[in-house]
């Protein structure tokens, strides 16, 4: 209850725990108090129908006994469980109800969650000792691996990892951040940042961004206009192979894109979208991980999304 800032659904709660059993009892009272006069033969003197008489017989001695059972249990369970919350906020004096028991909520989910670990600890265990590439292969491991990635990563990257437009497909064995397994581990890990600063002021006027723009077309054979290209080489030699390399292959310290590739990650591939991207520029942002992930979990992911591209059986 302590995650809350004011008591009053503590004190609703209660209210209605204590209103409930009170109600119980004050209803056997009254029904034991109604004796049926043995003068009417136990009537109440209603009579409907010419000869339909209303009864006014004591309760039977089960259900009485039912009703005594059901509050005794639940004053019972008030005093081995913390049912009726804080009441601090009625009077500072007043504490909060723990019952006798010890039981609380939080210790119930601890006690869950090391019981958990402990069933698996010995699957991790056995994963510790394999390389990623072996994890790929196992199938314990990427039955983890499918889980942690359909609940963590596919709303971004797809269920099938093959990503959508601003979200890298995972599958192809092309990468832009390295696909050697302790890359990969890295990216999960750390996250990436991928900075492409918007270069028009540098570049020039609109026709050299048009230059450049057919001319990064042309690295990729996608349908361009080779004399523009020709004449956009010299720029982005100048200015864009620092990032994406002079053949335009992009760099893997950067996240830079390869250019050359025949599909592009932003999902578009003409002129509009790289003078978008030169004007504009682009941060695209990995999420980290660490801390929310074991390293263990994160050797499992690796390894799963290293799997896509390797003949992994999940790929
Ligand atoms: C400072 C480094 C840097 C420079 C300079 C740079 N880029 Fe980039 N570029 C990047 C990075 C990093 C990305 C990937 C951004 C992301 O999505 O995370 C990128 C992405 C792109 C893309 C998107 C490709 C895709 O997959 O859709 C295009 C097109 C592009 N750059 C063209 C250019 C052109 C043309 C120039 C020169 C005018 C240029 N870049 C200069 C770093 C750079
Ligand atoms: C919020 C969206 C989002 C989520 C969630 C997400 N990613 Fe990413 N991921 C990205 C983006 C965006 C990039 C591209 C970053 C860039 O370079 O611009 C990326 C890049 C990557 C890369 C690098 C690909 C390459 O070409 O080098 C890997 C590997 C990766 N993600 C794996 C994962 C895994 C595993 C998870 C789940 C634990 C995950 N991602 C969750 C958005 C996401």
């Amino acid at each position: 209850m302590s995650d809350f800032t004011s008591n009053f659904w503590s004190v609703y709660v209660a209210g209605i725990t204590i209103a409930g059993i009170v109600g119980c009892l004050a209803l056997l009272w009254f029904s034991g108090l109604s004796h049926p006069s043995a003068a009417s033969g136990g009537s109440t003197g209603h009579v409907w129908d010419g000869d339909l008489r209303e009864m006014n017989n004591p309760l039977p001695r089960w259900w009485v006994w039912m009703f005594i059972i059901t509050i005794v249990f639940s004053v019972v369970y008030l005093i081995l469980y913390p049912g009726l919350g804080s009441f601090k906020g009625v009077h500072p004096g007043l504490g909060t109800t723990k019952g006798t028991g010890g039981w609380t909520e939080v210790a119930q989910f601890e006690e869950e969650v090391a019981e958990g670990n402990a069933q698996i600890a010995p699957l991790y265990a056995r994963f510790a000792s394999m390389s990623i590439q072996q994890l790929s292969k196992d199938a314990d491991a990427m039955k983890v691996g499918d889980r942690l990635f359909m609940n963590n990563c596919a709303q971004c990257h797809a269920s099938d990892a093959k990503g959508g437009p601003s979200y890298p497909n995972l599958t192809t064995g092309h990468w832009n951040w390295g696909g050697a397994p302790d890359k990969i581990v890295e990216t999960i890990t750390q996250g990436r940042t991928g900075v492409m600063p918007p270069q028009a002021a540098v570049i020039g006027t609109p026709d050299d961004i048009s230059n450049v723009a057919n001319y990064v077309l042309s690295l990729s054979g996608t349908q361009h206009n080779a004399a523009k290209a020709a004449q956009g080489k010299e720029k982005f030699e100048a200015i864009c192979a620092a990032c994406h390399g002079p053949d335009g292959k992009g760099n893997q310290l950067l996240g830079s894109r390869d250019l050359t590739a025949k599909s592009w990650f932003l999902g578009r591939q003409d002129e509009a979208h790289v003078t978008a991207m030169v004007n504009g520029g682009y941060m695209g942002v990995m999420p980290t991980w660490e801390g929310k992930f074991t390293p263990e979990q994160i050797r499992v992911l690796a390894a799963y999304v290293w799997g896509k591209s390797n003949g992994g059986p999940a790929s």
